[in-house]
């Protein structure tokens, strides 16, 4: 039996396998995939078992997973494919009879106008009827994703968004790697849903000032109307699409859908996660 961890070429799925290994599991247990093994020669340089598996190839996914294997199912970033690709690994698992499906879903993915949330719903739709067992983590918003900003910060002055005085309860990747590699070794927590965020929830002056320490000199946040955030996003060459699901997600972080505090995440990982100011310093 073994832990099969998918995406490991990116950063979520490589973060996983080191915390498996961190937190005890056997080497000769984990085995890290992607679609293309190339981009993860460091896992093979380092003893680890390496197998190809592509979302959109199914003999692939079939060859990877065997019976009484926990599969971690990163989800995938192609939006628009993500239910088919997943719903590839998901029959996959089946047909080798393994023994759960651990799957990164999204905040409340099964009640929620989150913007990203319907290929999660169906996806875990698709788990839940498959009868394989599983644990669902729904991982809130990556400290990451705002490592952009500083350097917007330390350029201009000035951070913007349109997301009013919404908060985000982000945590860093690393915990949410290790929440998966809690889970996976965690029998007990089959057959749950964990709502994972970070401990607190931060507002975008909060963000400016955290990133002003960082940088050394002073940033604030210019809040902007939607039009003017969707007006600003065209002017730096966006296209339509992109431009419209930024502005829907930070109306849906103005909407309060991103800052729900559960403590699922610290009660799993054993710690506090990682503090805003210490997420983003370590992603410069
Ligand atoms: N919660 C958040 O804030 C947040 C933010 C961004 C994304 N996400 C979601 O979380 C996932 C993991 O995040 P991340 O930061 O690790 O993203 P990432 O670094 O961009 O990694 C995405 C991974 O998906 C893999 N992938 C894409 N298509 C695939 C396919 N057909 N078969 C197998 N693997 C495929 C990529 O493989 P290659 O290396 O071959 O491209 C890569 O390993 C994302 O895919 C996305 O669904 C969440």
């Amino acid at each position: 039996m073994s832990y099969i961890v998918t995406a490991s070429s990116g950063h979520l799925g490589g973060l996983i396998v080191d915390a498996l290994l961190a937190r005890g599991a056997a080497p000769d247990s984990v085995v890290a995939t992607a679609r293309d093994t190339a981009k993860i020669q460091a896992f093979a340089d380092r003893g680890i078992t390496t197998a190809t598996l592509d979302y959109s190839k199914p003999e692939t996914i079939a060859s990877a997973i065997g019976a009484g294997d926990t599969v971690i199912l990163v989800s995938s970033d192609a939006v628009g494919q993500r239910l088919e690709q997943h719903s590839a690994v998901v029959d996959a698992a089946k047909a080798a009879g393994a023994a759960r499906i651990i799957y990164t879903s999204a905040p409340k993915a099964d009640d929620t106008a989150l913007i990203l949330a319907p290929d999660h719903k169906a996806t875990e739709e698709y788990i839940a009827a498959s009868g394989v067992p599983f644990t669902f983590l729904r991982n809130g918003w990556y400290t990451e994703n705002y490592a952009g900003e500083v350097a917007k910060g330390r350029d201009s002055g000035e951070i913007t968004a349109s997301v009013g005085e919404g908060r985000v309860a982000s945590a860093s990747r690393k915990d949410y790697a290790e929440a998966a590699a809690a889970a996976a070794l965690d029998e007990s927590t089959t057959g749950k849903t964990y709502e994972l965020s970070g401990d607190s929830a931060w507002n975008w002056n909060e963000l400016a000032e955290t990133i002003s320490g960082i940088v050394g000199t002073p940033v604030v946040y210019r809040a902007l109307t939607p039009e003017e955030h969707a007006a600003q996003l065209a002017s730096f060459g966006l296209d339509e699409g992109t431009v419209g699901f930024v502005v829907a997600l930070d109306g849906n972080i103005r909407d309060g859908l991103l800052e729900a505090t559960s403590g699922d995440l610290t009660a799993l990982i054993g710690r506090p996660t990682t503090p805003l100011a210490e997420g983003l310093a370590a992603a410069q």
